[in-house]
């Protein structure tokens, strides 16, 4: 039976990431750390929480003498760290927190886990500290690049990319100087489920729900490597079980895809959704179908992110040949579950987005 401490469980992946665990492991302690920012929601771990062996911690991975604790208190033999500030825009306006927890944050997390999991008077044990982080720290692809691989040299290119390679850097060296049984999994762009909607698919789901228009940067033809939030919990779970101590493993999607393509694809499912249910437009009568429009009609190109990173694509060939690593969910069939989901679970994305997260919309978005 493993004892597993989730950081930042209460976000996007974090909790797909516990409810993944639970199903297959159930003897499993779970624990989730979160400091609940306004990434962070509880109601993400509703049914994590009736079950047994789970327990929910708001705190801060930055507050070393409490993690030390709670990591003796439950004999926690596994992290998985996900806590983060996760968005490139928010990023760019006030990159000071990103310094602070993904990497000051990480560091404090390693020390803990180094002074109760390496203390001189313990056996060593099989723990185990896995660091999710992100195919952004390689940078930006040119059109005929060949996918990122684990030799890539990083190159971030945004301040969130470059705190979480600074965090990668840092996990390495816990390896190496202390013998810290470390992992680091690089992802492509994950999309599912309980996702925050300031990104892409989500973001541009409840606007059409809204009648909003959609906000594309730029040209629209940046590409991104799609991966279903499942298979990326499938990906962590191969390399918690069978990956190298110290070594580092990219998990892809296999689906480059541009914005506009992305973007479409989700339109035409909206649309469809629409078209097979009349009573969605009871619900939301400000939707592009119930006046007759084309979702796809509501794209606008807006100014471009700064320094927006053109192309991600990954090589995951070293996760298939050690780990049998294999993403299963195509992007047409995951994102008809993903607009399902929220048509199916509006009271969770009404309730996160309260004042602070309009505020920060209407300032993106406002004229
Ligand atoms: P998210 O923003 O949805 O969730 C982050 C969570 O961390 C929130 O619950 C938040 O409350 C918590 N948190 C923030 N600061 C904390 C702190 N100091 N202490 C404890 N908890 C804290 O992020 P996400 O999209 O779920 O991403 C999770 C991880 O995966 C991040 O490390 C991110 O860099 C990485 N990642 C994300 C993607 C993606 O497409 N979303 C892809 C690859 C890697
Ligand atoms: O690649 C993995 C990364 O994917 C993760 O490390 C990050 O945590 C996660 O946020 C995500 O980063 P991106 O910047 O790629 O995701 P985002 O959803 O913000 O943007 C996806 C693409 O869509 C990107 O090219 C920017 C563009 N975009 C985004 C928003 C929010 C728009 O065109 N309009 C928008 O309103």
């Amino acid at each position: 039976m493993a004892h597993l401490l989730v950081t930042g469980g209460a976000g996007f992946i974090g909790a797909n990431f516990v409810h993944f665990w639970q199903a297959r492991h159930p003897g499993d302690r779970v624990v989730v750390l979160d400091a609940l920012t306004y990434a962070g929601n509880r109601a993400s771990l509703a049914a994590a929480e009736r079950l047994p062996g789970f327990r929910f911690v708001q705190g801060d991975i930055g507050e070393r003498q409490r993690v030390e604790n709670l990591l003796r208190e439950e004999a926690i033999d596994t992290i998985v760290n996900f806590a983060a500030e996760s968005h490139v825009d928010r990023s760019i306006h006030g990159p000071e927190v990103f310094v602070e927890v993904n990497v000051a944050g990480t560091q404090v997390l390693l020390e803990a886990a180094r002074s109760v999991w390496l203390a001189a008077d313990r056996p060593r044990g099989e723990h185990r500290f896995h660091h999710v982080s992100t195919d952004e720290v390689y940078g930006s692809l040119a059109p005929d690049d060949p996918p990122v691989s684990e030799r890539s040299a990083y190159a971030p290119n945004s301040p969130y990319a470059a705190s979480k390679a600074a965090a990668d850097h840092l996990v390495r060296a816990y390896n190496r100087t202390y013998g810290l049984r470390t992992l680091v999994s690089n992802c492509s762009n994950n999309y599912g489920p309980y996702q925050f909607p300031e990104k892409l698919i989500p973001l541009c789901l409840v606007r059409l729900l809204a009648g909003e228009p959609l906000p594309i940067y730029g040209d629209g033809l940046n590409i991104r490597d799609w991966m279903h939030v499942e298979d990326h919990c499938r990906g962590i779970e191969l390399v918690l079980e069978h990956g190298r101590p110290g070594e580092t493993y990219n998990l892809g999607g296999d689906c480059e895809r541009n914005n506009l393509e992305t973007v479409r694809l989700l339109c035409r499912l909206v649309d469809q959704a629409f078209e097979d249910d009349p009573a969605l437009g009871i619900r939301f009568p400000a939707a592009p179908p119930v006046h007759g429009q084309q979702c796809r009609d509501r794209i606008e190109l807006v100014d471009d992110r700064p320094g927006h990173d053109r192309r991600y694509a990954v090589d995951s060939t070293k996760a298939r040949r050690e780990l049998g690593f294999e993403p299963r969910l195509e992007l047409e069939r995951g994102l008809a579950a993903t607009v399902r989901w929220y048509l199916d679970n509006e009271p969770w994305w009404r309730a996160v987005m309260d004042g602070s997260y309009r505020t920060w919309i209407d300032r993106q978005y406002s004229g």
